[in-house]
């Protein structure tokens, strides 16, 4: 055996523990960590080495070029985007994943039979979320493919609607998508599936301060179609302002129309673990499709996903994603595979890190963090409309407060004033544009972040605004 693979192996106990020392250390002090780094720090690229190094001196490596820019975005402060923090049972889930280096496709016969912890794992996700089992589903690396492989299944019943099997004939002709303000990474879905995003017409929304379908318009719109089944993108929680659609409506419409329903609810999914937030997600039971991201609310280290389909629509998953040139698989309805019924064929064990996590905390554990981000978004609204400074551009639904700053004038310093923000390492939160208007996202979906979190933050801004006036 090679040298350095051989004292690997031989000293991987040591190995092992000078990671686990590394690791703990980063987490003790991952508060504390800055959340944004300055490009400066950015190494220069080495060449491939020769002979290699062994793991030990990589580490060393390692601990010279990239961990000095490795920023605490898995810690309490980091607001940007919508990034969950990763729980210690969902580590030590990932790193079991790691260890034990499963391939889950199959749930019986010989070989690998992991797939059992992700048909597991996928029951708790439907209790956790009070859905019924009458959906399928199995885990992806982010809501984009989420909502990728759920789309996917949705284009090929459009395609049986009209007598087609797209999946073996390709797409012929245009497929109508209805949405209103849908993710970009379902956009981005559109594209990749050949359905292109030329192909929505947008839904107006609920007024002009929302972000949710206009109910009447959507009918309207069906109306013209004229009997041309569709696919419905609707949300459960935008990105922005998390605005809900009003899913008991959408139901209705179901029961009078032919479409796909789908519902891309990666974060504001969890509502349904709150009595008092749940009513958001009402009837979202009766989608054919939903997206849940795991990375974000659940918790747990990237990459991890769910996708949600009727099971009644196994056959056409099956028609999109099987192998069907690989005899040796088998008849994929027969012998359940997930390779047959998402994008990926090899995947490593993503359920497991989920998997311990709801074992650990439970439904109570999940109500707190999802009760607890919210309670902290709302005191941060307070203190943002309570200011002469700030001002909400959104109401606080559930955990993220969409703001910008007070004075119209000085919509040309927002961006000035988030840069400086983010560069105190203190807080990160990310850009965008509401009603026009440039603004700033706080997403709190984090489990370790804290009401002296969110006083720090609100310090710093006003710390910040005073040296911008
Ligand atoms: C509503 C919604 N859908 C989809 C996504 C994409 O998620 P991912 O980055 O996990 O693919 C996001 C990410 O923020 C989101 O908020």
């Amino acid at each position: 055996m090679e040298e350095h693979l051989k004292n690997d192996s031989v000293n991987i106990s040591h190995l092992l523990d000078i990671i686990k020392k590394q690791g703990t250390e980063y987490l003790n002090t991952l508060a504390d960590r800055p959340t944004s780094i300055n490009n400066a720090l950015i190494p220069e690229s080495v060449d491939l080495p020769e002979y290699g190094y062994g793991t030990e001196e990589v580490l060393k490596i390692f601990n010279k070029r990239f961990e000095p820019i490795m920023v605490g975005s898995a810690g309490p402060r980091y607001l940007g985007f919508v990034t969950g923090g990763a729980t210690p049972a969902s580590m030590a889930g990932d790193w079991l994943s790691t260890i034990y280096d499963q391939n889950p496709q199959s749930t019986k016969g010989q070989g690998d039979i992991s797939a059992n912890v992700e048909i597991e794992t996928i029951r708790f996700m439907l209790e956790l979320l009070e859905l019924p089992d009458s959906f399928l589903g199995g885990f992806v690396t982010g809501a984009t493919i989420s909502n990728f492989t759920c789309l996917a299944v949705a284009r090929q019943w459009l395609g049986k609607a009209k007598g087609r099997d797209i999946a073996k004939e390709g797409i012929s002709e245009p497929i109508k998508i209805l949405t209103a303000t849908p993710h970009s990474s379902s956009i981005k879905s559109l594209s990749l599936l050949g359905i292109g995003s030329n192909s929505i017409i947008r839904i107006k929304t609920e007024g002009s301060d929302r972000e949710s379908i206009c109910i009447k318009d959507l009918e309207e719109q069906i109306i013209h179609l004229n009997n041309e089944p569709f696919i419905l993108i609707s949300s459960g929680g935008t990105v922005n302002t998390v605005d809900f659609d009003d899913f008991t409506e959408i139901r209705k419409l179901k029961g009078k129309y032919n479409f796909w329903w789908h519902i891309d609810a990666a974060f504001g999914g969890f509502a349904a673990c709150s009595d008092h937030y749940k009513h958001l997600v009402k009837d979202w039971e009766y989608a054919d499709s939903i997206t849940v991201d795991c990375h974000k609310w659940l918790n747990v280290p990237y990459e991890s996903a769910v996708f949600l389909v009727k099971e009644e629509y196994k056959v056409l998953q099956v028609e999109t994603f099987q192998n069907s040139n690989a005899p040796y698989l088998g008849d994929p309805l027969e012998n359940f595979g997930y390779l047959n019924f998402l994008p990926e064929n090899s995947r490593r064990l993503k359920a497991l890190p989920a998997w311990f996590s709801i074992m650990a905390y439970g439904k109570k554990g999940y109500q707190y963090i999802v009760e607890n981000n919210v309670a902290l978004a709302r005191n941060f609204g307070k203190l943002i409309e309570n200011s002469d400074d700030f001002k909400l551009l959104a109401p606080v639904r559930l955990n993220t407060v969409c703001f910008t700053l007070r004075d119209d004038e000085k919509q040309d310093i927002v961006g000035k004033f988030l840069e400086m923000l983010n560069a105190t390492g203190k807080v990160f939160m990310t850009p965008t544009v509401y009603n026009q208007q440039k603004g700033i996202r706080a997403a709190f979906v984090n489990w370790k972040t804290t009401e002296t979190d969110v006083q720090l933050i609100f310090d710093t801004m006003n710390d910040i605004i005073t040296k911008l006036k």
